[in-house]
Parts: structure tokens; sequence; C-alpha cells
């Protein structure tokens, strides 16, 4: 291993043609945001670069048909990816554009340079064009009969049906899908780049030097260098790109595949003065975030372009995943089968965490996975909520219950063996969840943080200091010896949530920050270094009210964003996502409304059993009058069945005494008496409040039995 100064992280251009979806998060900006936040917990000088991908032909296309310029497709689109990115915190450095000026000059010197070192062959081809919409015609753009399976809309690239790889020639009826013309054969002037003369030299950097990277990804790369590269076009025939910068080449830019990962150095241009040192100095470890279909492009085309151009160092990983599907299927934009991510933000506020955590979890890191919403429901409801999430609450209900809100001491004379093994699992967390993340292994990494917190739930469940609480009857002897089992107990469940912090932080930036406002502490305690030790949180410091981490997500929750999938399904052959705009448009009719009551004085989650000690039941208003000298009290004699009970009650401003008489109402019988102006309320009864502070009485629907316990 070599020793790195510092760390240049790219992740792919999303290309500006369409929000991203969450196949684009699990595969690329999650595990990249994770490495670059756990880098940066580790103090390392490490910078994040990325930006959108705003030329190449989808674009084009995607404008023709939406009748709209180019401009106006990647301006939208950039708006929306860049937003969903800095919500779902996915913190770049820098998030560019290729639109920008420094990256059309960035890009076109480089390849001014090769041209100039002779590195080109300058080539003349016949391509299909298109005489209506007057296009040169890329092979996906060409539909026709397979000439294989007669399936009519086969590509001029592939057969979807039956799989056969396809060129344009071998197509019956061909016909260019942007205007149903017959392309025809025009001759086409460009620029090629000669991979094969890189052959050599990039089967020894890689299948010698590389052993290392993902099986997915050496294995991709050994199967190309074992097929034989050849010379690859640099140049299209397109007004929209960057302009090839030679005379004579009107009408031609650059191959968006030789601008787009350029981007990467333009953007580390224009976030800092010291680009070059992150681009070209040896003991910088580039490390490509990327899905499985831009391999090729990050390990064999890019590293030949930098090692054709000289000066530059090449990547040291390119950790990337395989895809996604979604509910059994596989993505697809055009047909609409994708989640994506501005919808999610929409419809689950403030549950960023949770698609990042499922997200990483279930992450396509050896081979495809598959996302259902069930999943992402159970995963959520049973691991974040009922392992983390409690563990982290049921400390905090403690420690304020137990502990007088403040952190308690340990009493080392007294550790026991359980309080010891928990310490271990607290030091070993730390090295193997960093073990995991350097080497790219998010899921066992994000694995190992979940497992420590069940761990706490464990050690907590055994220790049981509630038990431990004073009771009357036990000596005082006793109740010293109880009190400083509970303080061991808690002080090691605190320093325990607050590794936690620290471990989750990469995965779940958002939870650790919480939990930091719990613990009262500066982000500084993040810093990797202090993970895997005890003293993080010091004795006597007081602590705030636990605050909710995860929420449930409900099944109505679920089946709500599965019919969304299915309704939303469009059966057609447009080629691109989701309309710019107009009346096709058709998943943003689908955009559902947040859950607007959750805004309005939210609780924190509590389990059922929580739930289950209400004891609610009906009673009849067998008297009521007015509480004198209040305006809004009234004084209630209700029969529960055979035991009735005098409540108080804040409604008279709402109800007149005479008319509560025979009413039904729901009480909460076992809520500890309470005095109000001198009369003892023996319970409560349940009203609603309306948004302008209007009372209605909760009544059954019907008369019951007086005493009818309501659940
Ligand atoms: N826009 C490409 C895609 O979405 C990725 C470009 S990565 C870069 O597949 F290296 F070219 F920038
Ligand atoms: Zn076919």
């Amino acid at each position: 291993m070599k020793d790195y100064k510092r760390i240049l992280v790219t992740a792919a251009l999303p290309y500006a043609n369409g929000p991203v979806h969450i196949g684009h998060m699990a595969g690329v900006y999650v595990p990249a945001d994770i490495y670059v936040r756990y880098q940066r917990a580790r103090k390392r000088d490490i910078r994040f670069v990325c930006g959108s991908d705003e030329h190449g032909v989808p674009i084009t296309i995607r404008a023709m048909k939406e009748g709209v310029t180019p401009e106006q497709i990647v301006d939208k689109y950039h708006a929306i990816i860049k937003g969903s990115f800095e919500q779902m915190g996915i913190s770049f450095d820098i998030y560019s554009r290729t639109s920008n000026k420094v990256h059309h000059e960035t890009a076109a010197a480089f390849f001014k340079k090769l041209y100039d070192d002779g590195l080109f062959e300058e080539k003349e081809t016949e391509q299909f064009y298109d005489e209506k919409a007057k296009t040169f015609l890329a092979d996906r753009y060409i539909t026709g009969t397979c000439p294989v399976c007669s399936n009519p809309n086969a590509y001029g690239d592939q057969c979807e049906k039956c799989g056969s790889a396809l060129s344009p020639e071998q197509l019956i009826n061909p016909r260019s899908t942007l205007s149903d013309a017959i392309p025809v054969k025009k001759k086409t002037r460009h620029w090629y780049f000669p991979l094969q003369h890189y052959e050599a030299w990039l089967r020894e950097w890689i299948l010698e030097g590389h052993k290392e990277w993902k099986n997915n990804v050496y294995g991709q790369c050994r199967s190309w260098l074992d097929n034989g590269l050849q010379s690859r076009a640099m140049t299209r025939d397109s007004n929209w790109g960057i302009k090839v910068p030679l005379p004579d080449a009107e009408g031609k830019v650059l191959y968006v595949w030789f601008d787009a990962p350029i981007g990467y150095i333009s953007a580390t241009k224009e976030l800092t003065e010291y680009w070059a040192d992150y681009w070209c100095k040896e003991d910088t470890k580039l490390v490509h975030f990327i899905g499985k279909d831009n391999i090729v492009f990050h390990c064999i085309i890019f590293p030949a372009m930098l090692k054709a151009h000289k000066g530059f160092i090449l990547p040291d990983n390119v950790p990337a995943n395989e895809f996604l599907n979604i509910e059994g299927d596989k993505v697809s934009t055009s047909r609409n089968w994708a989640v994506w991510v501005d919808e999610y933000l929409k419809d689950f506020p403030g549950c960023e965490d949770v698609l990042r955590y499922v997200l990483c979890a279930n992450a396509p890191e050896t081979k495809d996975n598959d996302f259902t919403w069930k999943d992402f429901q159970d995963r959520n409801n049973s691991e974040l909520a009922s392992i983390f999430g409690n563990f982290v609450n049921r400390t905090w209900v403690l420690m304020h219950k137990l502990c007088g809100s403040k952190v308690p001491k340990l009493h080392e004379d007294i550790l026991d063996d359980d309080d010891k093994w928990l310490i271990k699992e607290i030091e070993r967390s730390k090295l193997n969840v960093e073990g995991c993340i350097e080497e790219y292994k998010f899921r066992d990494g994000l694995y190992e943080v979940i497992d420590l917190s069940r761990k706490g739930n464990q050690y907590m469940q055994k220790k049981e200091p509630w038990k431990k609480a004073s009771q009357p009857g036990v000596d005082i002897q006793q109740s010293i010896v109880n009190q400083k089992l509970i303080d061991n107990c808690l002080h090691l469940c605190l320093q325990l949530t607050a590794n936690l912090a620290i471990l989750a932080n990469p995965f779940l930036p958002n939870t650790a920050k919480k939990m930091l406002h719990m613990m009262k502490v500066v982000d500084k305690i993040l810093d990797w270094e202090n993970a895997g030790k005890l003293k993080l949180l010091s004795v006597g410091y007081s602590l705030r009210a636990p605050e909710l981490l995860f929420r449930k997500i409900e099944d109505e929750e679920i089946r709500f964003q599965v019919e969304k999938l299915k309704n939303g399904l469009v059966d057609n052959s447009n080629n691109q996502s989701r309309s710019l705009s107009g009346p096709n448009s058709s998943t943003d009719s689908n955009r559902s409304e947040p859950n607007s009551y959750r805004d309005v004085n939210p609780k924190s989650e509590i389990s059922y059993d929580d739930f289950a000690k209400l004891d609610l039941r009906i009673g009849t208003v067998m008297a009521c009058e007015k509480v004198q000298k209040t305006d809004k009290l009234l004084k209630l004699t209700i029969d529960l069945g055979g035991e009735s009970r005098t409540i108080v009650s804040g409604i008279a401003l709402h109800y007149q005494a005479e008319d509560m008489i025979g009413k039904q109402v729901v009480v909460v019988v076992n809520l500890a008496p309470r005095k109000m102006k001198g009369i003892e309320s023996q319970g409560m009864i349940l009203t609603a409040e309306d948004k302008d502070g209007k009372l209605r009485l909760l009544r059954p629907e019907e008369a019951v039995n007086p005493g009818s316990s309501v659940s």
C-alpha cells in the first residue's frame, strides 16, 4: 500500500437529461459520500468533486422531443439533480457542470494537446444520417425489425427482445426514431483515438497492477482487453457540445465520453487553485465512484487518455457497483420504472437517512440487487427504529429517570464481564468499520454499526437497570450498590451512544447530528480518532431530552409507493425519463402531498407496549357543573360501569354543563389523579382540537355499556 498524502474522489457526472433515481444513489453517490465523510472524519486531505454531464446525444434528442432548447433541458435538470444531492446530504466540495467555461477550455486544450502530439487518427467513414432531422444517427436511434426474432422494435445496436447484438445495417425496414425517416449513409470525418496502442500498457497496469480491484470491475476490464481494443472516434457531428478546437471542424464537437471525465479535472480547477496537486502528484490517491455501465470509460478509455496526455496520475481504484433493480424489475427511465430521488424527498420529508441506510444496506456491491418498498419499510422499522433508535432512546429515557439527567460515574471497581465485553465491542467495532470503509465494503461497515447498537440492546436487557431502581423495603446498603450498577450500565450505554454517533456519521449524517444535539456536544466529537474510546461524555454532564431518530413507516405509505410506481409505468418507447413539461408528464400528476399531520406537534415514537399502558374506557356523564371562579373548567361525574369518578376537564368554553349530561365520552382511567382548583380529577376525557382551537369530544359512534374498554 502506497503512502498517500491526499485523496481525490470523483463521482460519475450524471446526465442532465432527467432527475436522479435511487439506482444512481445506491450505485455511486451514497457510497462515495460515505467514503468521503469517513476520510474527512479521519482528517485526511480529501476533495470530492462532481457535476452535471450536459453534453451528448441524449440531451439534444430530449430537447428535440420536447420542443425546447438543450440549454433549457440542462438548466432544469442541473438544478433538480443538484438539489436532490444536497438534500440527500451528498457532500460534494463542488458540484459543477460541463457547460462551464473552465470546462470547455480544459477539455478543448486536452484534445488539442493529443492532436498536436499526433495521437489521433483522422478517418472518413460513412454513417447513418437522418435527412429530415438533419443529424447523424447514433445506432441507438435507429429502429427496425430484428433479423433474428422479428421484433419490430429492435434498436440499431441491440434487440431487447432476444438480446442479439446488432448493427443498423442488419435491421429490416430501418427508421430514424427522431423523424421516422429512412436513414441514409453519409460521409463524415472524425478523429479517432487508437486505444489498441495502449493495450499492452493497460494489461500491465490493470491486470497485473490492480488485482485488488473489485471482481466485477477487474473482470469487465479483462474481458475488454481480451476482446482487443480498437480506435474509437473522439468527435461527433453535432452543434451541442464542446467545439473541436481545430480549423475546418465546423459542426464537430468532442465525443461526450471524451469531455465528461475531463469534467472531473475542470471541477477540481474550479474548486481550488491547488488542483494540480490532486491531479498530477503521485502521492494523491484518485478514486472514481461509478456504476457498472461506466467501467470501460473509467478503467480503459480515460486512463489511456490521461496516459497519452502525460502529466496526470491514474486512478488507484474504481469501486463500481452493479445495478439496483426495483421490485424485481430492471430500472427503466423510458418506462418510468424508477424511484426518483426528488419525489422520494417530497414523500418522505426528514427521512433522508432512511434512504441512505436502505440503499447502503442493500447496495449492489457485488451483484445486481433488488429494492422493494417492503424491504425499505422493514429495514426502517425493524433495524433503524427498533434496534438503533430504540437503543438510543432507552438509554436516554433511563438516564433521565435513573441518573438525574446526567452522565453517571463509572465505578471501575465493580466492572463485571458484561461491562468488559461491551467495552471490547466498542473498540472492535471502530476497527471493523474503518477496515470495511477503506476496502469499499460499505454494506459490511454499516452492518457493524447496527450490530453494535444491537449489542447495546443485549447488554441493557441483561443488566435491566430499571429493576434496580430503589424500591421500598430495600436496605440502604443494597440501594447504594444498586445505584452503582445503574450508573455503570448507563455510563457505558451513553458512551456507546457517543460512539454510535461517530461510527454512524459517514452513513447517516443527519442522525449523527441529532445525536450530537441530544448529547449537547460539538461536531468535533465526530472526529474518527474519538471512536473506540469511552470517555467521550464527561461524568456529571447534563444531557438533553431524547429526540426521535427514526419514525415508523406505515403500511399505508408503502402501499401508496407501490401503487405510484405501478401507475406511473409508461408503456412507450419514448427514449427518455420523465418529460420536461406538458400533458404527457406521467409522473408529475402522481406526486403525493407529504403527510401533513406530522408537521403539527409531532411526538416521538412509542412501542405498542407503551400504548397498551393507557387504560381507556367509555363513561357516561351523570352530572356536570361549572367549576366556580374559572372560565374553562367543568366538573363531571362519570359512570364507568359500577364505578363513578370525578373528572375536571377544560372544555367549558366549548360545552355547556347541562348539555353534557347523558353524553358518552372516552376517559383515560389510569392517569395519576391531579388536583385542579381544589378538586381531585381522577382521569381525563379525550377531545380533538381543530386548527381554530375548537374542542370536540371523542365519543363512541353508538352508545356502548359504560366501562367498555377502548383500544
Ligand atoms: N453521464 C454518465 C452517465 O450517467 C457518466 C459520466 S461520468 C464521467 O452514465 F466520467 F464521464 F464524467
Ligand atoms: Zn430479436
